[in-house]
This record gives C-alpha cells, sequence and structure tokens, in this order.
C-alpha cells in the first residue's frame, strides 16, 4: 500500500475507493505521480479539466484575480459574475438568466427550486413533481439523488424528498404518460454518463421538447457532463436544436475550480424572488474568472478541434471494440466523450482494465461494471490519443479482452 493510503483511512471518510496511485502534478493532457511517472490523462477529472491541467490561462485568471479580489459575498455586486453570466446567457441563445453555484448537485437544486417556484405560481400549488429518467444521474444531496434513477445509490438514504419520478430514458411515451397535473419539469441528460454514456434514440430530446411544451411543464436538460464542449457542441443538446427552459452546468466550466451554473429561460428566472435562494461562495470572483478563462480556451476548440481529434479518438476505439469481439461489446458516446464496453461475457471486468491501463500510465475509469469512461482534456492533440490508444490496448490485451 502506497504511503498516503493509510494515512487516508485514518482520516477520511471512507467514500472513495482509489486505485494506488498520488498525482502531484498535471500540464495539459499529463499527469505525474508522486514517484515521477508520467501518465496521459484520458479522463480529465471525469469531465472536468476541459482546458487541460494548469492551463497558464486559466492559472493566471485565477492567480490574478485572487491577487485582485478574492471574495466579497452575494451582498454586493462583482464585475466576474455578470462577465460570465452575459457570456453563458450568450451561448444558451439568449432571453435567459443565471444563477451560479459552485457544483453539479447545487446548479441542479437550483433547477428543481426556480421550476417549483415557476409551477405552483402558473400550474398550481400541487405542480412540485419531476419526472427524471432511470439510469439517470443529477447529484448527492437529497433532492438531487430523489431526481437520480439509480435505486441503489438513493435506498441507503430513504426517505427523500417526495414528488420525484422515473421514466425509461428514450421512451418518449413513457415521458408523456408520467406528466400529469402535478407535474412542474422534466429533467434529463442529453446523454447520460453516469450510466455509461446512454445516449437516448434519434428524436428523443426533440419528443421530450414537444411534450413539455404541450403540457405546459418545463424542461430542465441537465449539462453538468455532456455540456461546455463535450460533445463538441457547447451544449450537448443543441445537436438537436431544440430550447429547454432551464440548463445546468458545472464540472467542466471552471476547469477544475469549483463553478456551477443554472440558465433559466427570462419567464422562469422571474418566478424568483430575492431571498429565495444563494450562496455565499457562488459566483465568487476566482471562480467566475476561472470560468471566464476556461471558454476563451474552449470556445477556439468547437470551430472543428473537438470534432476531428474526437473522430480519431472514435475510431480507434471503435477498432479496439471490433477486436475486443465479446457479444454486447459496444462504443457509446459522441466528441471526446465516450464509453468502451466490454460486453457481458467478456474476460475481464472494467475495473481489471482501468487497473492495467494505469499500470501502463493510461488514466479511465471504469464508469459500470463492464464499460471504460474516457473524457480527455478537449485540448488534446491527436498525438496523444495514438499514445493513449496503444496503451489501452495494451491494457486490454494484458487482461485479456482483446487479442
Ligand atoms: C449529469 C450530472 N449531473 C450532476 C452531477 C453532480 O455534479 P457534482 O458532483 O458537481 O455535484 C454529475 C456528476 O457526475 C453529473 O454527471
Amino acid at each position: 500500500m502506497i504511503d498516503i493510503a493509510a494515512r487516508e483511512a485514518a482520516v477520511l471518510w471512507p467514500t472513495y475507493l482509489r486505485p494506488q496511485v498520488e498525482f502531484v502534478r498535471g500540464e495539459g493532457v499529463r499527469l505525474w505521480d508522486a514517484h515521477g511517472r508520467e501518465y496521459l490523462d484520458f479522463l480529465g477529472g471525469i469531465a472536468v479539466v476541459a482546458a487541460g491541467h494548469a492551463h497558464p490561462k486559466v492559472v493566471a485568471a485565477v492567480a490574478g484575480q485572487l491577487a485582485t479580489l478574492g471574495h466579497t459575498s452575494n451582498l454586493y455586486f462583482t464585475g466576474p459574475q455578470v462577465d460570465l453570466a452575459e457570456r453563458l446567457v450568450d451561448r444558451f441563445g439568449g432571453g435567459a438568466k443565471v444563477f451560479l453555484s459552485n457544483s453539479g448537485a447545487e446548479a441542479n437544486e437550483a433547477a428543481i427550486k426556480v421550476a417549483r417556484r415557476w409551477a405552483k405560481a402558473n400550474r398550481g400549488e400541487r405542480a412540485t413533481g419531476v419526472v427524471a429518467a432511470e439510469g439517470g444521474f443529477h447529484g448527492r444531496t437529497l433532492a438531487t439523488l430523489a431526481a437520480t434513477g439509480k435505486p441503489s445509490i438513493r435506498e441507503p438514504f430513504e426517505p427523500l424528498p417526495p414528488g420525484f419520478s422515473h421514466v425509461p430514458f428514450g421512451d418518449a411515451s413513457a415521458l408523456a404518460a408520467a406528466i400529469g397535473q402535478d407535474t412542474a419539469a422534466v429533467m434529463l441528460e442529453p446523454i447520460q454518463g453516469e450510466a455509461g454514456l446512454r445516449v437516448p434514440p434519434d428524436g428523443y430530446l426533440a419528443a421530450a421538447r414537444e411534450i413539455t411544451a404541450g403540457a405546459g411543464v418545463l424542461l430542465i436538460i441537465d449539462e453538468i457532463q455532456a455540456g461546455m464542449g463535450r460533445t463538441g457542441r457547447f451544449f450537448g443538446h443543441q445537436h438537436t436544436g431544440i430550447r429547454p427552459d432551464v440548463v445546468t452546468m458545472a464540472k467542466a466550466l471552471g476547469s477544475g475550480y469549483p463553478i456551477g451554473a443554472t440558465i433559466a429561460v427570462d419567464e422562469v428566472a422571474s418566478a424568483i424572488r430575492p431571498g429565495d435562494h444563494g450562496s455565499t461562495f457562488g459566483g465568487n470572483p476566482v471562480a467566475c474568472a476561472a470560468a471566464m478563462a476556461t471558454l476563451d480556451v474552449i470556445e477556439p476548440l468547437l470551430e472543428g478541434h473537438v470534432d476531428r481529434v474526437g473522430r480519431r479518438l472514435g475510431d480507434g476505439l471503435r477498432e479496439l471494440r471490433d477486436r475486443i469481439g465479446s457479444p454486447g461489446a459496444e462504443l457509446r458516446g459522441a466528441g471526446l466523450w465516450y464509453a468502451l464496453d466490454l460486453g457481458e461475457r467478456a474476460p475481464a471486468s472494467s475495473t481489471e482494465v482501468a487497473l492495467a491501463a494505469l499500470s501502463r500510465g493510461l488514466v479511465l475509469n471504469p464508469v459500470t461494471e463492464t464499460s471504460l469512461r474516457l473524457a480527455p482534456p478537449l485540448v488534446i492533440e491527436e498525438a496523444d490519443i495514438e499514445e493513449g490508444l496503444l496503451r489501452l490496448a495494451g491494457a486490454l490485451q494484458e487482461v485479456g479482452a482483446c487479442p
């Protein structure tokens, strides 16, 4: 066992099962461990480090803002907060307002609160329900856990806030049937990240938009993992042309600096009154500076780079999928965001492959028992993709998952 593991076990909650590695430094798409070993980071801190580790623009923005004004509370105006909100509203297509928080769960909590506030005023006091999807993941706070469609992580913490129900992801008729007088909103991911990158059938999000608009309920799209350029568009839902009522963001928004954002169209945002919601740290000048520097880095990458290098990654992973050849072996995803599923009867688990990859200097994660998730920094270049694919092929061979 490495030194830090025993020290950690003595003082930290046993929340995470970690492999035996301690990272001490990162630069671009590379990480270094405490022994000076170099790794290619194909996970990017779980779809977070979009600009790459220690990007000079993000570092300078954070350091500069912290040296100028680190925090004043939300009792006063601060410029970076408004600058960032203007940019996010612009990215959303205008006609909306933003609430800034510190994480994905908080961004979704704010979405649920604004939806309930709007629906009680517009659909009646009982309209508080949220319909979400089986397999979906929306966070670990009690309300976002209630929205999460994974009974195994919900049940230990019951009773959860009431009003949440779940329908099969990708089934528009089931969604339509689940909406009633008591519904305030439908909450969906464009692609279900934690479920192993489950991509819905073509037309599902458009159908969800039509159904929710027809029923007069809100459509909340959780872009926390899918957004910020991960799929090659700024928001995952932008592949479909729909306009949701509420969009949530976090993860890559600060490229590692914690920040969450909830965008609501003007009519919905106007349901909020002063004092309804708030946060000590949310929209703090340093977090906003980190987010703006991140946007400066990732926006140009959406003009072809993510599509181009993402295609190379997808092609390489498809070749590996074909070599795996076990029944159910599958590649799912888009842009620079993939899950390679080893199939049900694969000779090794995704955890075994991820550990073998780690020992070969490649970081990725076993997102489900059979699938490996890849979400590298968006700044990655083709040469690093080739190298990572070679290391992954070596790991798959080592555990007997491919010839
Ligand atoms: C789609 C989605 N929503 C919400 C969350 C929760 O975000 P956080 O861990 O920042 O609270 C996650 C985190 O994995 C996520 O993938």
